[in-house]
């Protein structure tokens, strides 16, 4: 196959990425989009050398560190709930994708998360078990954990390794590192919100339980510098049959009689030149929570309705493509001053000799009744008895509206439990904090414009609906409570702090949601949920064992399949998921052992 256009290096596997002129025209599996879970997968499905593996990127390869013009460009739609702010959608583009820019906090969420993930399933031939225990059997899998040096003994820094399973002597891995400097400063912070009623201390960030918790980033411990999916599972494998071809679009899946036979590409900027990869086992989408449900409506898999004013023949009649929209969404600061500054006590007045590593970070995980003793119940009768399609977007398929049912059944029910948190912060060692409502239930949109047709070169329409359902902002300023009391009362009321925002004049719920509202920000790059693993039938877009409903040989592996938000950051579990993806697909090719 000959195209024209010189795409960046012309190379082959290893490295450097190909060119559109050096790929093969049929590979076994052909992967959209090279970032978190794409080149995990990839590099999952190239391991034993049988089966050749391409993944499409349209960002570049860059080089390391020097990251100019990484990110898409995209406005969100004005977001009604926050006083119709609009929001840039930072998402990656570059190979590594969003791994390759994001903040390094490494997470996981609540074991519950993961548990609900399977409560939120289906119709299941293959048995195939979404939960706690087996998404900890791949967190294991897909990240290796560098325990803490022994100067942070002076930290209650406490850790398990049981949560964590991988110990290799190769860089073909993706870290989690815990840095040498802890600010002493946090210490009051921690002695203090540890007496809170009903506070834990969690037995490792990595347990999937609540509390305070220190956390690790995405280090390499040998290096200093950034893990992630390039260095984990691209750098350094040379395979002959992993190629990597970048600054190259997926325009659409080219399908055979209801099976997906490959994928329409051209070079970046040059749409004009376009061609066909065929595929000979699978076609899997890893293009991300915002991309991955652009893609599936160019390709004719979404809500058919939308896609006939598109001008769009329709595949498949999918209408969940692009609901259930979720990200985490923030408090940019709830912040106190103190006259005097706790004091640092001896024994953490210690020298610390910093390895580069960054720093440790103190968190912490807080279920409602803890945030909120005296209100959690009366917000959990509230969402309770909301009519489920109120707060969703008008004309929302009823499919659509039977599957956020049954979330609002268990976030109601959640919102009452002890192992589900609804607010996470970090303790920086100032008396200011960035509360992140990390279970909102608002549910936002990710379609393509109609008037655009099916040009991929135009953004889809990003609506997050931010506290478009009015219990989110219910439980943001209950956490802006929470912080005054912890501030006000018991341990931390000797320093006599005085509120500085949002300040004095902001006593009532009322007043407090309308500063929520005004300040909010709908997002902490976290967009999950797009073409969520859920029954067709409650709007569901991939099966339990992540293949599109309605067409044979595509699936998706990436940020978009999580029906609901996990309570942490979100890259350690698209790893995780990954890594399971890619059991799943050996699994039905019958290649695994
Ligand atoms: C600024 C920022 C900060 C973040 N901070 C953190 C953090 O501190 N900790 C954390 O855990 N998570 C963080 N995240 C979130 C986390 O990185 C993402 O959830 C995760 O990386 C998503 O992985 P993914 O595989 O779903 O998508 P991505 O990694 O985004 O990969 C999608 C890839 O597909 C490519 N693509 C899209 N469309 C096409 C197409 N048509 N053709 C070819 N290629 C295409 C994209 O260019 C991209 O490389 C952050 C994200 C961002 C953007
Ligand atoms: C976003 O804009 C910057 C600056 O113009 C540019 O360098 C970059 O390539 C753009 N990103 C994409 C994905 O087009
Ligand atoms: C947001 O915009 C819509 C449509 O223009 C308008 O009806 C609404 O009143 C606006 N809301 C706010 C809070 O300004
Ligand atoms: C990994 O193995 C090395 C020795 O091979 C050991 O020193 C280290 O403590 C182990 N790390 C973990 C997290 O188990
Ligand atoms: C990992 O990479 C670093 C930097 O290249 C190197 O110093 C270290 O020896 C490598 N570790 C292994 C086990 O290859
Ligand atoms: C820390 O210890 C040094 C002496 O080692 C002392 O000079 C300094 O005042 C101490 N700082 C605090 C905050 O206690
Ligand atoms: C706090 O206020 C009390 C009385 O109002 C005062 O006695 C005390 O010194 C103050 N403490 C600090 C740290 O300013």
């Amino acid at each position: 196959m000959r195209l024209c256009g010189i795409i960046q290096v012309s190379c082959f596997a290893g490295l450097f990425p190909a060119s559109i002129q050096a790929i093969k025209e049929t590979y076994d599996y052909v992967i959209v989009g090279g970032g978190t879970a794409g080149l995990t997968v990839g590099d999952r499905l190239s391991e034993s050398g049988k089966h050749s593996v391409l993944v499409i990127e349209y960002g570049y390869l860059e080089p390391d560190g020097q990251r100019p013009g990484t990110l898409y460009n995209i406005t969100s739609a004005p977001v009604a709930g926050l006083n119709n702010r609009t929001f840039p959608v930072s998402i990656g583009c570059v190979v590594g994708g969003s791994s390759a820019v994001n903040g390094m906090v490494f997470q996981r969420g609540n074991a519950k998360d993961y548990d609900v993930w399977g409560e939120l399933g289906g119709g299941n031939p293959r048995r195939v078990r979404w939960n706690w225990v087996d998404m900890l059997k791949y967190f294991k899998k897909s990240i290796q954990m560098t325990a803490p040096k022994p100067e942070t003994a002076a930290f209650d820094l406490r850790y398990d390794t049981k949560y964590w399973g991988r110990n290799l002597t190769t860089n073909h891995t993706i870290f989690a590192t815990f840095g040498n400097v802890i600010s002493p400063k946090t210490h009051a912070f921690y002695e203090a919100a540890k007496r809170l009623s009903g506070m834990k201390v969690s037995p490792d960030a990595g347990s999937g339980q609540l509390g305070l918790q220190y956390y690790q980033t995405s280090t390499n411990p040998y290096t200093g510098e950034r893990s992630y999916s390039r260095t984990g599972h691209w750098d350094g494998l040379n395979r002959a049959n992993y190629d990597l071809l970048t600054a190259t679009r997926v325009n659409k899946i080219v399908f055979d009689h209801h099976r997906a036979a490959g994928v329409q590409i051209y070079p970046r900027g040059e749409s004009s030149k376009k061609t066909t990869i065929r595929v000979r086992k699978e076609v899997i989408l890893a293009a991300g929570a915002i991309h991955t449900p652009q893609i599936l409506q160019l390709s004719g898999i979404g809500p058919a309705d939308l896609l006939k004013r598109a001008g769009i023949p329709v595949e498949v009649d999918l209408p969940g493509v692009g609901y259930n929209f979720q990200d985490h969404t923030f408090i940019p600061a709830v912040s106190f001053s103190w006259l005097t500054s706790p004091p640092i006590p001896e024994h953490l007045n210690i020298t610390v000799v910093d390895d580069g590593l960054g720093r440790t970070s103190l968190g912490l995980s807080v279920e409602l009744p803890v945030v909120s003793p005296g209100s959690f119940k009366r917000i959990a009768s509230k969402y309770e008895s909301q009519d489920p399609a109120t707060y969703l977007p008008k004309g929302t398929d009823r499919t659509i509206i039977r599957g956020y049912r049954k979330q609002q059944q268990i976030y109601a029910r959640e919102m009452r439990a002890k192992d589900f948190s609804f607010l996470r912060a970090t303790f920086s060692g100032d008396p200011s904090f960035v509360p992140i409502i990390i279970h909102p239930v608002s549910r936002g949109t990710v379609l393509i414009d109609p008037a655009a047709g099916s040009d991929i070169e135009v953004e889809p329409i990003v609506n997050y609906r931010a506290a478009s359902n009015p219990i989110d902002v219910d439980v943001a300023v209950e956490e802006i409570k929470f912080l005054r009391r912890f501030m006000t009362t018991g341990e931390l009321s000797r320093y006599n702090a005085t509120e500085v925002v949002p300040g004095p004049g902001y006593e009532s719920d009322e007043a407090l949601g309308a500063w929520v509202r005004a300040n909010t920000i709908p997002s902490v790059y976290h967009p999950v949920g797009t073409a969520a693993k859920m029954p067709r039938e409650w709007g569901g877009v991939v099966g339990e064992d992540l293949m599109v409903y309605g067409v044979r040989g595509l699936s998706v592996v990436d940020a978009s399949m999580m029906p609901t938000i996990v309570a942490g950051t979100t890259s350690m579990t698209v790893y995780a998921v990954a890594e399971k993806a890619a059991d799943l697909i050996k699994l039905r090719a019958g290649t695994i052992v």
